[in-house]
């Protein structure tokens, strides 16, 4: 795991945008896993922007989401389907059908999770997943108890992610109780990992992610078992890490990180 520590959220975005640019450029088809949430804006801002100042291409590539609520349409404004079409999809060049969401529709859960793993198979795995972290240490909606071999399944959601989300669903009565996730296990196969946490809410679980012991009650955890997984957080985030200098020295220091500084 690297860890890489920017001043501020927008820097923090702006890097982790140019690494999935660089990626992208080198690799057209590239597999991209995405993610959803008030951090991932700014990513998708910053593609944006690359897109249309840059050309940055989105015409070969595919993207697979981490989740998606069960019970919401498509086209309701608090569905993942609806945050990437308006943050990203609808704003590049990027062919629609290549763009995966779970179907939290779907008459049989069971069934569609299945699907969604075979598909992700079918498209030879993922390259470059990117990953927030949720206030209960989640990655995608993998939850406290997620097991680290986890695949594609409904997880229930726990209060405090109910409590996390219910401002955009005003109230938490009307937060879905239910998620199709990929699994610790599904995104821990991708062949990279990029985490992306900013802002002093997230510093807590950054320092359990990143230097406490690997337990299924800090799902994101289990990234320190990805042999390429990069962690970018803002000072903020960083606040509790107790290793910063060491991070800091490889930054400045390993070529792999030259184009970046
Ligand atoms: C939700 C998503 C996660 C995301 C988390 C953090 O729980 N399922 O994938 O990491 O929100 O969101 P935010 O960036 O808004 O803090």
């Amino acid at each position: 795991m690297e860890v890489i520590i920017q001043q501020n959220k927008e820097a923090a975005a702006a890097l982790v945008a140019r690494i999935i640019a660089h990626d992208l450029r080198a690799n057209p088809h590239l597999v991209l896993g995405l993610a959803t949430g008030a951090t991932m804006e700014r990513v998708y801002r910053q593609l944006v922007a690359l897109h249309r100042e840059q050309h940055l291409d989105f015409s070969l590539c595919s993207t697979f989401n981490l989740d998606e609520y069960v019970g919401l349409f498509p086209s309701d404004p608090n569905s993942y389907r609806h945050y990437m079409d308006h943050h990203l999809f609808r704003n590049v060049n990027i062919d629609a059908r290549n763009t995966h969401l779970p179907n939290g529709m779907a008459d049989d859960l069971d069934v569609e999770c299945r699907r969604y793993e075979a598909m992700i198979q079918r498209f030879g795995g993922i390259d470059v997943q990117l990953v927030g972290i949720g206030k209960a240490g989640h990655i995608g909606f993998n939850e406290p108890l997620s097991a680290l071999r986890s695949r594609t399944r409904v997880k229930a959601l726990t209060p405090t992610t109910i409590k996390q989300n219910a401002p955009l669903f005003r109230g938490e009565d009307n937060v879905p109780r239910r998620a199709i996730t990929m699994g610790v296990g599904t995104i821990i196969e991708a062949r990279r990992c990029l985490l992306l946490a900013t802002g002093d809410s997230k510093a807590a679980m950054v320092a359990k992610a990143v230097e406490g012991p690997i337990t299924s009650m800090v799902t994101a955890s289990a990234l320190q078992l990805h042999p390429r997984c990069t962690v970018v957080v803002d000072e903020e985030a960083a606040a509790q890490l107790t290793e910063k200098d060491y991070y800091r020295w490889i930054f400045a220091n390993e070529p792999e990180w030259q184009d970046y500084r």
